[in-house]
């Protein structure tokens, strides 16, 4: 559940309360959410297809301009707080704020004027859990100062690639476009195939009967600022390089295998996984209309096995978790988003789901010390503006 109602109470304890508190001027709420990812995993950065769907856990951000130059925010779940002028050529140094500095400043670099306000936000996207806490927070602040600052004249494809620079340019982190391109452009009961390479999308109604999504979230906490994710990028530039194709989805399997003798063995690795990861998602759509789950999880379990073995994105926490849907008959399970941690997703039919819960807790808990937590999928609505008159 987003915490709304907490946060435009801490936000008028902060910043006080200007007139009516119920009036829809007193201040602006946002909401943007974290998101899953069916397969189509590394696929995104290298012109690829994903197959991601926003989730119900958002991000939400009340705020309100204040007629200065300087952004006040605070962060209530991690209260933490910050103050910081527009036009400070730095900006603030806590990474958890320059998400919210480097939005602003992709903004006014695409001409929309951003003037100071204060911010009061929080959520539920679980933190370091592969399920995109930071593309939620970008994308619902790109949403609000757009519509506040720019009468909503940038299209949502737009705001997901400021985001998307955000994390490129002030985080540091070479992020593809399918957690931003998820968060805006959720649509509640759908999943959304994306091309990467041209941009077009479509959606697919996603209500598998007999079936359910939920993720495992290993708890071990996924962190790609400063991670390897990166160097997996690079190894990817490398070969599309050398195949002199823009991007890995252009090089064909017998391209590679020509090109194999010239590359490292991790590099070769690499790509080896995200060429069949593209086939992958073509076999999953097919799949798909003919309501085949049995063979979309099969796809799964191949993707975690590429990402464990080829592209080494997983970890010890996460193989167990996998490996005990296995076990457990689950239909597919495979670590999701960037990896090292974080969740798995796991396609489970109805009449496994009490047995594999159970198990998969007791286990975990059994070998690693620590519990893991089971969060069952609901698919939701991309970034939007909440009208307190809705709660
Ligand atoms: C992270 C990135 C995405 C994507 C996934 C892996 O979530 O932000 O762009 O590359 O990892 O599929």
């Amino acid at each position: 559940m987003i915490p709304t109602a907490i946060l435009i109470n801490a936000f008028q304890q902060r910043f006080g309360c200007k007139g009516n508190p119920d009036s829809s001027e007193e201040f602006y709420i946002y909401a943007a959410p974290g998101r899953v990812n069916l397969i189509g995993e590394h696929t995104d950065y290298n012109g690829g297809f994903v197959f991601p769907g926003a989730v119900e856990q958002s991000i939400v951000a009340v705020l309100r301009p204040n007629g200065s130059n300087q952004i006040h925010a605070y962060a209530h779940d991690l209260d933490l707080q910050a103050s910081f002028a527009i036009d400070d050529p730095d900006g603030p140094k806590p990474l958890h704020f320059r998400y919210i500095y480097g939005v602003v400043r992709e903004l006014l670099s695409a001409g929309i004027e951003v003037k100071g306000f204060d911010v009061v936000y929080g959520g539920d996207v679980p933190l370091g859990a592969g399920m995109s806490s930071s593309a939620a927070l970008e994308c619902c602040f790109a949403t609000a100062l757009n519509d506040i600052y720019g009468q909503g004249r940038l299209d949502r494809m737009t705001l997901a690639r400021i985001g998307q620079a955000t994390e490129h340019k002030y985080v540091g982190v070479m992020c593809g476009i399918m957690d931003q391109f998820a968060s805006m452009h959720g649509r509640e009961g759908s999943l959304m195939r994306l091309d990467c390479r041209s941009g077009e999308f479509a959606y697919f109604p996603w209500h598998p009967q007999g079936y359910r999504l939920v993720l495992v979230n290993s708890c071990v906490k996924h962190e790609l600022v400063g991670s390897p994710y990166n160097d997996r990028r690079m190894s990817c530039e490398r070969v599309a390089q050398l195949a002199g194709v823009e991007t890995l989805r252009d090089c064909s399997w017998q391209q590679l295998e020509t090109l194999r003798p010239q590359l490292s063995d991790e590099d070769y690795r690499r790509a080896r996984y995200v060429l069949g990861e593209t086939d992958r998602v073509m076999a999953v759509c097919e799949a798909l209309e003919r309501d085949d789950y049995e063979t979309v999880g099969q796809q799964m379990y191949l993707t975690h096995e590429g990402l464990r073995r080829d592209y080494e994105v997983s970890c010890d926490e996460i193989d167990f978790l996998v490996d005990e849907a296995r076990r457990c008959g689950v239909t597919g399970s495979r670590i999701m988003g960037g990896g090292f941690g974080g969740c798995t997703i796991n396609l489970v039919r109805d009449e496994v789901y009490d047995t594999f819960a159970a198990a998969v807790q007791e286990r975990y808990s059994e070998r690693f010390g620590v519990a893991c937590q089971l969060i069952p999928v609901v698919i939701g609505d991309g970034a939007r503006r909440i009208t307190t008159d809705k709660q």
